[in-house]
């Protein structure tokens, strides 16, 4: 029987990069989105046929859409990518704006009960996956709330597999830096706008101290979960895999 991966976020970036790897290399998905139109666009994919994939669209950060999703969901799985994520950003000291409850709902509470939820469904050995950041390890200023989240997703990581690896379930989380997707050239565009930079010279001065002197490419990412999702990696659990150095800036 094929085995089957479910991916969140799967509409575009990182997550579409992921089920299109996962899709390359045998496995069925079952891959979330959060609006119907993205669910769609899916749909309409060849690679998301040809992985015998069920798409769903539903809001993580709505607790009563996340159970009936779990209490719905009857098929096995080999494997869980928690990918979807949201970055707002604001200082403590701001008073009009808070994203905290999205921010934590979305990156953090989310995996938390889409993983105990499904759990009973996730094949023994199996796999799970979660998607980090360079944020997962160090602060920056304004992201108060998506640096707790994803320190918050590296502690889950390691506790589940702490507590799954005597069934043969392994956890890790992929902890990208700076990335091509819609996420962080929205980003860099609103960063430079209030520097009043230019975005393009901002970007290259972003990406002149990490190793590769670029930003990774989201299939480049996929490949990385491609290879903790499979076989080969049986014997790694309980790490955090940090893709290039931190990009430092107060
Ligand atoms: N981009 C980077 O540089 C970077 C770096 C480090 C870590 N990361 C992490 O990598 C992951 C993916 O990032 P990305 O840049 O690929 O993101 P993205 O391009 O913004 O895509 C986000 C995906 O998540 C889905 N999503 C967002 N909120 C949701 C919700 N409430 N319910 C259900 N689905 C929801 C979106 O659904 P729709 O398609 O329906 O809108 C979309 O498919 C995130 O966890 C992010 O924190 C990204």
């Amino acid at each position: 029987m094929t085995r089957r991966i479910l991916i969140t976020g799967a509409g575009r970036g990182i997550g579409f990069a992921i089920a299109q790897v996962l899709a390359r290399d045998g496995f069925s998905l079952a891959l979330v989105t959060k609006t119907e139109a993205s669910a769609e666009k899916l749909r309409a994919e060849r690679f998301v046929e040809a992985a015998d994939a069920t798409v769903v669209a539903f809001d993580l950060a709505d607790p009563a859409a996340l159970a009936s999703f779990v209490a719905d969901w009857r098929e096995p799985l080999w494997g869980v990518v928690h990918n979807a994520g949201i970055c707002e950003t604001a200082a403590i000291a701001d008073p009009d704006h808070d994203p905290w409850g999205e921010v934590l709902a979305v990156n953090l509470e989310a995996p938390y009960r889409l993983t105990r939820g499904l759990l009973p469904r996730i094949s023994r050995p199996g796999r799970i996956v979660t998607i980090g950041s360079q944020l997962s390890v160090e602060g920056r200023a304004g992201y108060g709330a998506y640096c707790a989240s994803k320190f918050g997703l590296i502690g889950l990581t390691k506790c589940w597999a702490k507590e799954l690896g005597r069934d043969g379930i392994t956890v890790n989380a992929v902890c990208p830096g700076w990335v091509e997707t819609e996420m962080t050239n929205s980003d860099i565009d609103r960063i430079a706008a209030e520097q009043g930079r230019d975005a393009a010279a901002f970007k290259a001065e972003i990406a002149d101290p990490l190793e590769l002197k670029r930003f990774n490419s989201p299939e480049e990412v996929a490949e990385l979960v491609a290879f903790l999702m499979s076989q080969k990696a049986s014997g790694i659990t309980g790490r955090a895999w940090l893709m290039q150095t931190v990009w430092n800036q107060q």
